[in-house]
């Protein structure tokens, strides 16, 4: 059903095997105006090899080709003009999506390979930030878009669970906590205490001192220290759950950082074997000179190992546990620098296939332009703020459709949709602001909008009890035929939206779809029984799936009924 392949191989068997047929395939266009045609085929590169001017080479092009795909073709000055068939073009795009149902648009050119994805990775002891949201969101998002195209993916959350942190924060529980506060908020607690350490520490720098001591400690195994850093990971642990369950995304592994304790030693003995290793100031580090960019710190002056060195390891065990293909890590721009150091130690280490790690970054989350920071105990609890969305998508439906059974589950599916497609609309480069008024809109370009159109498809589908045994024949009407290009774009969609991973490729595509289907939802009376109500209601039936498919692939729900 990939016309433009089926246009590129009719023009290339009447051209002697000049040019290759992928050659052609990438040359076609869209024509400016849908009054040109469907596909557009320009002549020029042709014209040098066939020593003929382009436009001859577009008529005579145009003399010999047909097909039933095709209603014609028509020379427009260089180029070949092709118009689809709109008939059976339009019957077999219902007709294909009707059968493979979410599946379609499915690929495997993943060929059952697998992609590793590193995202969401927020730190224990501290608030779950807006950064963490964004990751856990397109992360999630690429993950989905990924099995769609057929690799086999594995999400990983990198825990923050290790680090000097560590001792600070045990410093200032044994100085400052209380077991029953911890037990009550763990959260905001942990990170209140993490704060008062770093206020504190500024006129006292022996706790400095102590909090390097309580690490060294933890390193080595000490009791105490194990057991207090063991519940706090629980704690957080519980909390970070609330967010996942509300966000349902789920996790196939949460090994963190203190999962490489083990395993850094290997690295190191690696990187010293293969001579990478210099000592700069008492500490060893990777000289990166020659590269422009600053040393990578592998083992501190005390002997204690750095956010680098687990990256290192990770990245080891995850080539050797999952053989990935390809290990995407989801993490701001502002950890740029950390990842270029990343891939190059490994590609220094002789790793070959540390091209294919690939940081993904993104931008941040703005109110009123500037960064929602967490930093100074100015706690925003992204907890709370995913239940107001969830409180504010509930107010409005009990003001319009007070009727709506399982309200809360709806809700929910809203409010969450609204957050998640939010992000995604925006390229992920993109710095975005939040305003969770705006988020959830029934008009304008967001979630609600699309989830919204989803459910009017359904509802009309409802009323009508479509028939299985459905007789459709080819739509051929302007408005008809302009959501079935589309459709019949969903495949491309995803590809690109892979190639880039840039979920807002998907994002931007139910919209546009949703705003089609409302047009022709406006124009066309679909409930009336005459010969074509079967394929009006398959094309009907063929948006909510496309619809729902590519809002599932975002993170998002489709609700039945709003
Ligand atoms: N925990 C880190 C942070 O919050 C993100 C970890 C990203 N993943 C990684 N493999 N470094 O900044």
């Amino acid at each position: 059903m990939n016309y433009r392949q089926q246009f590129a191989e009719k023009i290339h068997s009447h051209l002697e095997g000049m040019v290759d047929v992928n050659e052609i395939i990438s040359l076609i266009e869209e024509p400016k105006y849908s009054t040109h045609g469907d596909l557009a085929f320009p002549c020029f590169t042709l014209a040098r090899k066939l020593k003929k001017s382009p436009q001859q080479i577009a008529a005579d092009l145009s003399e010999k080709i047909n097909a039933p795909f095709l209603e014609k073709t028509v020379p427009e000055g260089p180029y070949l003009n092709g118009f689809l068939n709109k008939e059976s073009v339009s019957r077999q795009v219902i007709q294909q999506i009707n059968e493979k149902q979410g599946n379609y648009g499915s690929f495997s050119i993943g060929n059952g390979k697998t992609i590793t994805l590193d995202f969401s990775s927020p730190n224990i002891a501290k608030p779950f930030s807006m950064g963490h949201l964004r990751s856990t969101v397109i992360g999630n998002a690429i993950a989905n878009i990924s099995e769609k195209c057929g690799y086999k993916v594995v999400r990983i959350n990198h825990l923050g669970d290790w680090g000097t942190q560590f001792g600070k924060l045990i410093t200032a529980y044994k100085l400052w906590g209380s077991e029953e506060k911890v037990r009550e908020n763990p959260i905001k607690e942990l990170f209140h205490l993490y704060v008062t350490f770093h206020e504190k520490a500024e006129k006292q720098p022996d706790l400095e001192d102590k909090a390097r001591s309580w690490f060294k400690q933890l390193e080595a195994g000490n009791e105490e220290a194990s057991q207090l850093w063991k519940w706090f990971r629980e704690e957080s642990l519980k909390e970070f759950a609330k967010i996942y369950g509300l966000l349902d995304i789920q996790f196939d592994s949460y090994d963190g950082e203190a999962f490489y304790n083990d395993k850094m030693d290997a690295v190191i003995q690696v990187l010293k074997a293969k001579d990478l290793l210099s000592v700069s100031d008492g500490a060893e580090v990777v000289d990166l000179t020659d590269e422009n960019m600053p040393p990578c710190l592998i083992r501190k002056k005390d002997g204690a190992t750095l956010y680098a060195t687990r990256d290192l390891a990770a990245a080891l065990y995850r080539r050797k546990t999952y053989h990935f293909e390809k290990s995407f890590y989801i993490v701001g721009q502002e950890q740029h620098l950390h990842f270029q150091q990343l891939f190059l130690v490994l590609q220094k280490m002789g790793y070959d296939w540390a091209a294919e790690l690939k940081h993904i970054p993104f931008g941040f989350i703005l109110k009123d332009g500037k960064k929602m920071s967490t930093r100074k105990g100015k706690v925003v609890l992204l907890e709370d703020v995913i239940k107001e969305a969830i409180d504010l998508a509930y107010k409005n439906i009990e003001a319009k459709n007070p009727s709506l059974v399982n309200k809360q589950e709806v809700a929910k599916q809203v409010g969450v949709g609204a957050i998640i497609f939010h992000d995604l609309k925006h390229e992920r480069q993109n710095n975005i602001e939040f305003n969770l008024d705006e988020m959830l809109k029934f008009e304008g370009s967001t979630g609600l909008y699309v989830q919204y159109t989803h459910a009017r498809g359904r509802s009309i589908l409802r009323k009508a009890s479509v028939k299985d045994d459905l007789n459709i024949v080819g739509l051929t009407d302007s408005h008809s035929w302009t959501v079935i290009k589309t459709l019949m774009d969903f495949p491309n969609v995803i590809e690109k939206s892979f190639q880039h991973t840039e979920p807002s490729v998907i994002a931007r595509y139910v919209l546009n779809l949703s705003q089609e289907f409302n047009k022709y939802y406006s124009h066309v009376k679909i409930l009336s029984d005459d010969a074509e109500q079967n394929s009006r209601l398959a094309l009907v039936n063929s948006v909510t799936i496309v619809l729902k498919e590519g809002l599932r692939l975002l993170g998002v729900q489709a609700p039945e009924q709003l």
